[in-house]
């Protein structure tokens, strides 16, 4: 039996190991995924223990760049993204790769965000996932404001990845084609919270063109962001999209395999969090 783990604080909400051993059943595989809770203080002494047990991983919030430091190797991607979020044991040598760049642009083209050269994307947030969607938005030629409650870490960011920064009150509603989310605000419990409170607001009062608006928050599956957004005309694509499709590629990388990964997924339900709040 091989074993698959995620790692994250929380990680509670985590819909990965229901759908990821749905898809070691389905291929007929013997694994198991599950989820594993490590603070961050904790982190290096859990991957020492990592290398004998696990032969693959998922890392979500807040270890996807603090966990480079424990690998062997990083893909050429994650090393420029800067963050990993899966891992693979490969006899001993851990190497990490970035999923999340993939998932995103996949979320975005499948959900008619296609063309980006020359469009106006604001981030929200600038942790790891945010490198992640800054990094392939730029490659497919957006132009990219990355917006943060901590100045100093989007400052960073429009640093490193040569793009505008400023804080999350600075959001011009008159300046945005595509709006992404990768804040943990409004992640289930704390639904009712919205990373920007006033965007309902400042769409309803005038006849601005609406952006697509994109929350990676799969739990609850419609955001507090994502609702207002919706109700101010925008076209809303949720985190399921960037969450399968992460997924997908992270079961490829561990299993070589990935045909019918997605419709088994859409299948379980994943529109409707796979009947979990
Ligand atoms: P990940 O690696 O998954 O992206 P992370 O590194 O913990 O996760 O990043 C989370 C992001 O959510 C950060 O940009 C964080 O802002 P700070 O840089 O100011 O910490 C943002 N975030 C978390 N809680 C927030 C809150 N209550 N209000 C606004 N932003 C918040």
């Amino acid at each position: 039996m091989d074993y698959y783990c995620v790692i994250g604080f929380p990680i509670k909400h985590s819909l990965s190991p229901r759908i990821h051993n749905r898809a070691f059943k389905k291929f007929g595989i013997s694994a198991r995924y599950e989820a594993v809770s490590v603070r961050p203080e904790d982190l290096g002494k859990f991957m020492r223990r990592f290398r004998a047990r696990y032969v693959g991983a998922n890392v979500t919030i807040p270890h996807k760049q603090k966990v480079m430091r424990f690998l062997d190797g990083v893909s050429v991607e994650a090393r420029k993204i800067g963050a990993v979020n899966a891992i693979v044991n490969r006899g001993g040598k851990l190497i990490g790769h970035n999923t999340d760049c993939f998932g995103a642009m996949e979320a975005l083209k499948q959900n008619g965000a296609r063309r980006l050269e020359g469009k106006r994307a604001v981030v929200l947030g600038a942790g790891g996932a945010a490198r992640a969607i800054i990094y392939g938005l730029k490659r497919a030629g957006a132009h990219v404001l990355v917006l943060n409650r901590t100045l100093a870490h989007a400052k960073k960011l429009a640093k490193e990845f040569r793009c505008q920064s400023g804080n999350l009150k600075d959001f011009d509603p008159a300046k945005c084609d595509i709006l992404i989310s990768t804040t943990s605000v409004g992640m289930w419990p704390k639904t009712s919270l919205s990373p920007l409170p006033n965007l309902l607001k400042f769409y309803s009062k005038n006849k601005l063109s609406r952006p697509f608006v994109m929350d990676i928050i799969y739990r609850p599956h419609i955001t507090k962001l994502l609702r207002d957004a919706k109700r101010a005309g925008c076209q809303i694509i949720t985190g399921d999209h960037m969450f399968l499709a992460q997924a997908a590629k992270s079961f490829e990388l561990w299993t070589g395999r990935k045909s019918g990964l997605m419709k088994l997924w859409r299948d379980q339900g994943s529109n409707r969090n796979f009947g979990v709040p």
